[in-house]
């Protein structure tokens, strides 16, 4: 063995963490939202008000609906991409917010201009970082078939392998479950430009987030009725990831007693996760009481949304350009 090589190897390797390290310690210092984290100030409260909207074509077939469901929950958590990702909290829709691009994203160390991130940086992969800045810009998955980089024609699996590499090798993540493989790449494909509604962006709210949870739950559901307890564990992260996103924007303490109550909903899906993982066969009954439980800590934040960071004047005070 080349011990000089070795040398430089670790002398390397130890420069990129140090870089990676004070690039992600930049980024933990600011702002209250996590979001706003990767958006240029004067962006940040555009980019924190809305959504471009969801192009998304229900599937009529039950069970590729359920897969759909598995993987538009999955794209929804850090989890899923591990490593120094999931540690900076970003997930496949802090890019492609709701599976569309995100003009705004501005991450150290990963972008260039807004909009673009390197996706073979070494900040996130020790498999394919080059050791060269060359970002891109973060395309529409929605996009005309004409524009679209990766094939969705299921038989070839070009889709599956795509983002299996990118989970795997870009970010370092822990190689997916089939079915979650499966659901990310049915989500990517239902996604098209005839899907698209006519209104191009949706407000963020309350709503949003409560929505996501219920889906990412139901998604839980289907991943335990599968035997699946890998795929559950990522729906019941993607449901608390939904809960922290309303978390941050109650953080104020006129709202500590309805944040509590959220507080003590995501505990409870903590101890579900906890019991699936353990093959506890009550996770499934567990997960339809919390469901039907919901409306007693979301509504008082209902109740109390406009003195939260939903509510667009606050956001905007709370983010000058
Ligand atoms: C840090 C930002 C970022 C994250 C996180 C991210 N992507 Fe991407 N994605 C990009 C960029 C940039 C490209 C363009 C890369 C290129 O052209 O080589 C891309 C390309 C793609 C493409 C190919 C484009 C097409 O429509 O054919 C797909 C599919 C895709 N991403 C899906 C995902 C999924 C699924 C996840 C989560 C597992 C994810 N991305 C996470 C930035 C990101």
């Amino acid at each position: 063995m080349d011990r000089g090589g070795q040398a430089r190897r670790f002398l390397t390797g130890a420069l990129l963490a140090a870089a990676c390290a004070s690039a992600l310690a930049a980024v933990a210092t600011q702002a209250p939202l996590r979001a706003a984290r990767w958006l240029p100030s004067e962006r940040q409260a555009r980019g924190l008000a809305q959504l471009p909207s969801e192009c998304l074509t229900p599937a009529e077939d039950p069970r590729i609906a359920r897969r759909i469901a598995i993987g538009r929950a999955a794209f929804r958590t850090p989890l899923l991409l591990g490593g120094q990702a999931a540690r900076a909290g970003l997930s496949c829709d802090s890019c492609h917010r709701n599976g569309r691009g995100n003009p705004d994203f501005s991450f150290p160390g990963l972008s260039g201009a807004p909009g673009t991130a390197d996706v073979t940086s070494s900040l996130m992969s020790s498999h394919r970082g080059d050791g060269v800045d060359n970002p891109t810009a973060i395309p529409d998955l929605a996009g005309p078939a004409s524009q679209l980089k990766v094939s969705r024609e299921r038989n070839t699996h070009a889709l599956e392998n795509f983002v299996r590499g990118l989970i795997v090798e870009e970010f370092d993540g822990p190689p997916p479950s089939a079915l979650t493989l499966d659901g990310i790449a049915e989500y990517v494909r239902a996604l098209s430009p005839q899907a698209c509604p006519a209104t191009q962006a949706q407000p963020i709210g309350l709503a949003t987030y409560l929505s996501d949870a219920r889906a990412a739950l139901q998604a839980a559901q289907y991943a335990l009725d599968a035997r699946d307890p890998a795929t559950a564990r990522l729906m019941l992260s993607s449901a608390r990831t939904a809960l922290g996103m309303i978390d941050e924007r109650y953080a104020v303490p006129s709202l500590s007693r309805e944040r509590q109550g959220l507080r003590d909903a995501d505990l409870e899906l903590a101890a579900i996760q906890s019991a699936a993982d353990a093959g506890d066969p009550n996770a499934a009954s567990r997960i339809a009481a919390w469901l039907a439980r919901m409306p007693r800590w979301s509504e008082p934040l209902r109740a109390r949304e406009s003195d939260s960071l939903f509510d667009q004047d606050r956001l905007a005070a709370a983010f000058p350009d």
